[in-house]
């Protein structure tokens, strides 16, 4: 299959080609994602296989206007709508209880689904030329990091899909923040765009999924099907250095190999430290919507650089750290040092 490549002005054809069931990726404010017209079972089905995803893992739906909630989901209480007053159009996903309207290839036979309304202009003026709701992941093959632009999408899915669409770099970098919604509780399931700060401000007490931030024991299960695969990982080992900036930087200074191939994920301000490795940056050690919008392409750029094994700086939890030191605790399977 030739894979082809659509500018803004082509959003009508998009349109048309999610509407015959085929697969376009799709520019979001957070990542690239993999649609297909979430009506469509078959086409549903589609997206799984080109991306080598394991069938129990269930998809997000997309809708250009909160109104649309209603028509795909039952029983939706009073505090989701004041999360889609405050943060719709924007990087938040709330999983709710599922109308039967949508098919059980999105939801991998839950009796919930995740719903989000993305911020992109062109991601929502696509969906509303196609007239349905669009299942999406990621649009990356299964494992590996998220795409954050048009090339790294392109690096994974080539020949495998029918268009992409290019709407530019991602500006927030790593995924929509995921809230449960059904349970007593409100339960963050997985961190990103929307700090669980915010959430916290909007609803009062919001609960931690234990599979945020450490691995899974046998048998024990994630609410996010996604949460328990290894994920966001480049192919080199990831080893991840945790501390104030300054010791980490010097940890991971002291560990470089000098003959082994090591490359480092590091803040701008320790970049010309390591003079004979390759080198990318997060950003500020302080700028942690910059650390998420960089997070994705640096392990990217460090599989092209062909590194042997790579180190990595974390931020701290607070604000969009958290989403960022979850993708890096994945990313390195949690082999994680703290200095
Ligand atoms: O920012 C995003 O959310 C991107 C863009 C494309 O919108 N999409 C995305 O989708 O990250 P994906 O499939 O890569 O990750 C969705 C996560 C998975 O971990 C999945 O298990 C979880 O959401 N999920 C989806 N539906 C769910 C449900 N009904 N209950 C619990 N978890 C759900
Ligand atoms: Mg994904």
């Amino acid at each position: 299959m030739k894979t082809q490549l659509l500018t803004p002005k082509d959003t009508s054809r998009a349109a048309r080609i999610l509407r015959s069931g085929g697969l376009v990726g799709i520019p979001t404010e957070t990542v690239y994602g993999l649609g297909a017209n979430g009506l469509d079972p078959l086409a549903v089905r589609s997206i799984f296989q080109a991306k080598g995803r394991p069938q129990d893992n269930p998809l997000i739906l997309h809708i250009p206007d909160p109104s649309w909630l209603e028509l795909y989901c039952r029983d939706i209480p009073e505090a989701a709508w004041r999360l889609a007053r405050r943060f719709w159009p924007g990087p938040l996903t709330m999983v709710l209880r599922r109308d039967p309207a949508v098919p059980d290839e999105v939801t991998a036979g839950l009796n919930t689904v995740g719903m989000r309304c993305p911020a992109h202009e062109l991601c929502r003026a696509v969906i509303e030329a196609a007239g349905v709701p669009i299942a999406a992941p990621s649009g990356n093959t299964s494992g590996k990091p998220s795409p954050t632009s048009v090339a790294d999408m392109l690096e994974d899915m080539n020949g495998k899909i029918d268009a992409i669409l290019d709407g530019g770099s991602c500006q927030v970098g790593v995924e929509s923040t995921i809230i449960d919604m059904t349970a007593a509780t409100p339960r963050l399931l997985r961190p990103g765009g929307v700090p669980l700060e915010e959430l916290r401000a909007v609803l009062g007490e919001v609960e931690l999924d234990p599979a945020i931030l450490r691995p899974m024991e046998e048998g024990e299960k994630p609410l996010a099907p996604g949460m328990k695969y290894r994920h966001y990982a480049p192919k080199a080992p990831v080893i991840v250095v945790k501390g104030s900036p300054a010791r980490s930087a010097a940890y991971i200074l002291e560990h470089l190999s000098p003959t082994y191939w090591d490359g480092v994920i590091c803040f701008d301000e320790f970049a010309d430290w390591y003079p004979s490795h390759p080198v990318e940056r997060l950003g500020g050690a302080l700028d942690h919507w910059e650390n998420a919008r960089r997070l994705f392409h640096a392990l990217r750029a460090m599989d092209e650089a062909g590194v042997k094994r790579i180190w990595a700086q974390s931020p701290d939890t607070a604000g969009m750290g958290l989403a960022v030191v979850n993708r890096l605790d994945k990313a390195a399977g949690f082999h994680i040092v703290e200095v």
